[in-house]
């Protein structure tokens, strides 16, 4: 079963991503960072999920702002907690002492080649981590993340927010050296929760109500600020290479980030030009490194694929037995 280190900022579908993760794959730890909300409230929502889904995973709370700009929370899309919608329950433990930084180096350490680490927020922990340590990209297996797009932001026009949250810290991760895969809006917005399938998990039990709840407040957000008529599933994306593999496509191809201060800030400019000859070769971009970006997926068996893993979700005590035991993955 394939090891994953969540760094994210929960955010209705970071949330799914924690459960989709739990259900599927060895989740060895939860780190927060700021984004949807400040680093206290995502991390409070973090160890709140812990124990709504009875997990035993440890949560490390990381940063609270980007590496250069100032950051100031929105709120609008997931709300003043950053998940609401539905009522969580009090967290039944605490951050472990480590910064998310050292605890994303620790356990890169402790199961080196294996690690998959999945940046779902902002990307600052995972920056600062390759920086302080730079054996980092070398230890992981991979970095798979949610972020970018290779068609239209969210943000700005050619922005998705956690790439354009810390485009610097975006620009060290992308040139680590590590394996990448990376799943932008061009493809997660095609992943949603429709209104039927909140009445499903309506209908379902203690968990599946409460994340009908949490995809009804974000649903009704993302029609209200984007016209969307679905609860789009982001950030459960960049776990598919390592569950259902089939469902989402990629291709691999150059990527650099957008620096500059201008409209374009926090653009991930993916380069499919198809260059035949060796000398058209040499326009492609020097320091760009490869990367696997999702080109398509079949959405609605992923969907169906996360609303099974949601429903199945028991609401007893032995969940975390339930999400160990193999006979059920
Ligand atoms: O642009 C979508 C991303 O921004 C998702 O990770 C969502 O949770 C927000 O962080
Ligand atoms: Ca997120």
């Amino acid at each position: 079963m394939t090891k994953v280190l969540i760094d994210c900022d929960p955010g209705h579908d970071d949330a799914t991503a924690i459960l989709y993760a739990a259900r599927h794959l060895d989740l060895i730890g939860i780190t927060t960072v700021y984004g949807n909300q400040s680093v206290e409230k995502t991390t409070r929502n973090a160890l709140s999920l812990a124990a709504l889904l009875r997990l035993d995973v440890p949560v490390a709370q990381g940063c609270e702002q980007p590496l250069i700009r100032a950051f100031r929370h929105g709120g609008d899309v997931h709300g003043k907690t950053g998940i609401d919608g539905a009522e969580l329950p009090e967290p039944v433990q605490s951050v472990v002492d480590a910064h998310a930084v050292d605890f994303i180096i620790e356990s890169a350490r402790q199961h080196r080649d294996e690690l998959v680490l999945c940046p779902i927020g902002p990307f600052t922990n995972v920056a600062v981590a390759l920086r302080k340590e730079p054996r980092l990209a070398k230890w992981l297996r991979g970095i798979s993340c949610m972020g970018g797009t290779t068609q239209v932001g969210n943000t700005t026009p050619v922005a998705e927010f956690n790439i354009w949250s810390d485009p610097e810290a975006a620009d060290i991760v992308f040139r680590s050296g590590a394996p990448m895969w990376m799943v932008g809006l061009n493809v997660t917005r095609q992943v949603g929760i429709t209104s039927d399938d909140i009445e499903r998990l309506d209908a379902g039990g203690e968990v599946a109500q409460t994340y009908a709840g949490l995809f009804d407040f974000f649903r009704q957000r993302l029609s209200e600020i984007h016209g969307i008529s679905t609860a789009s599933l982001h950030d459960p994306c960049a776990l598919v290479p390592f569950i259902v593999p089939d469902f989402i496509t990629y291709a691999e191809c150059p990527v650099e980030i957008e620096l500059s201060n201008g409209l374009t800030r926090g653009m991930t400019v993916c380069d499919f030009r198809s260059l035949t000859s060796a000398k058209l070769e040499n326009i492609r971009a020097k320091t760009a490194s490869n990367c696997q970006v999702a080109v398509s997926v079949n959405s609605r068996a992923l969907v169906e694929h996360i609303m099974d893993a949601i429903l199945e979700w028991p609401s007893t005590e032995s969940a975390n037995d339930y999400v160990r035991s193999d006979s059920l993955s």
